[in-house]
């Protein structure tokens, strides 16, 4: 059996491919190209792949004997689901391995924005800081206030369960009936106008795509934040640098981006925006996990048995 992984997994995960057949591990350090993806896949049986290749019609195509397409992330937005079951592929991604991690970094985002840390780094470093002020920097406190979050799938959950530790009460607007004891069930519209901090957990899809446009954005409180570990494109980029310059809201935290590793040039101009690069499951731990559990799948698959984490 043939399996492409496109990027350096840890040793340990990679042993065990190696261990069901032949590894075709591409090298490099930024995402491997279109052309070189299609031409590697041609004898490819498995392909473990990341959030950052595109696994289209055109690369599934070219993979005539492809059996499984091992994503190593939650999110598979950057694979063409419904063509791979079109031809028989099993698509698999890594949920719950990564869902307290992301949580962590969730409340990370939160009160580095909301107490204003890479905004008080920079004055540090750039040697502007003239001392301690009783006025000096303020942030907003926490406690009474109110949490929305934008979906309620296994990290947003992980992300609410975090919430009584800093006094926050918690509200969420998803689809679905769910309902959990200590946290408000709202619409969108709700949430947004009622909610002091509002983090984002939804999958990228056609109906989520700039689900935070520049209408959503005029919803929210002057004083609140929003913040993004989901995807990118779940926020307009441009509408949101535009209310952040407006004071339409206190601050951003985000961690995803439109078209990464692109930044929109008005959010790096801004001060009450936090930018870190995607880093929401980045601990050693995880990502080892992540890659585990991607193998595992190639492994449950290319031997004739149910994938673990079909998507
Ligand atoms: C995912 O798994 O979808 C995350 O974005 C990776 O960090």
């Amino acid at each position: 059996m043939n399996v492409l992984v496109t990027r350096k997994l840890p040793s340990s995960v990679l042993a065990k491919l190696h261990a069901i057949g032949s590894v075709d591990l591409y090298a490099g350090n930024a995402a491997i190209a279109p052309s070189e993806l299609r031409a590697r896949l041609v004898d490819t049986d498995a392909l473990v792949c990341l959030l950052t290749d595109t696994i289209d019609r055109a690369a599934i195509d070219a993979a005539p004997k492809l059996k499984i397409i091992a994503n190593i992330a939650v999110g598979y937005d950057n694979v063409d689901v419904a063509y791979a079951r079109s031809r028989g592929i099993v698509v698999t991604n890594t949920p719950d391995v990564l869902t307290e991690s992301v949580a962590d970094f969730t409340w990370a985002l939160i009160l580095a924005i909301t107490r204003r840390l890479s905004e008080g780094e920079r004055v540090v470093r750039r040697g502007a800081w003239e001392g301690w002020g009783l006025g000096f920097m303020l942030g907003t406190e926490l406690q009474g206030k109110q949490l929305g979050l934008v979906g309620f799938g296994r990290i947003g959950r992980a992300v609410a369960a975090r919430a009584s530790a800093f006094r926050m009460r918690v509200a969420y607007a998803a689809r679905g009936t769910t309902q959990l004891p200590d946290a408000q069930p709202l619409s969108l519209d709700q949430l947004l106008n009622t909610s002091d901090v509002v983090s984002l957990h939804v999958p990228l899809t056609p109906e989520t795509r700039h689900l935070i446009d520049k209408k959503a954005l005029t919803r929210m409180k002057r004083s609140a934040y929003l913040i993004n570990t989901s995807r990118g494109p779940i926020v307009d980029e441009a509408a949101l640098a535009w209310a952040l310059r407006e004071h339409l809201l206190a601050g951003a935290a985000l961690d995803v981006y439109e078209h990464e590793p692109a930044i929109h040039p008005d959010l790096l101009a801004l001060e009450n925006v936090l930018l870190v690069p995607h880093l929401g499951s980045a601990t050693t731990e995880t990502r080892t996990a992540m890659a585990d559990l991607a193998v595992q799948n190639v492994i449950e698959v290319l031997g004739g048995r149910p994938a673990i984490t079909p998507v």
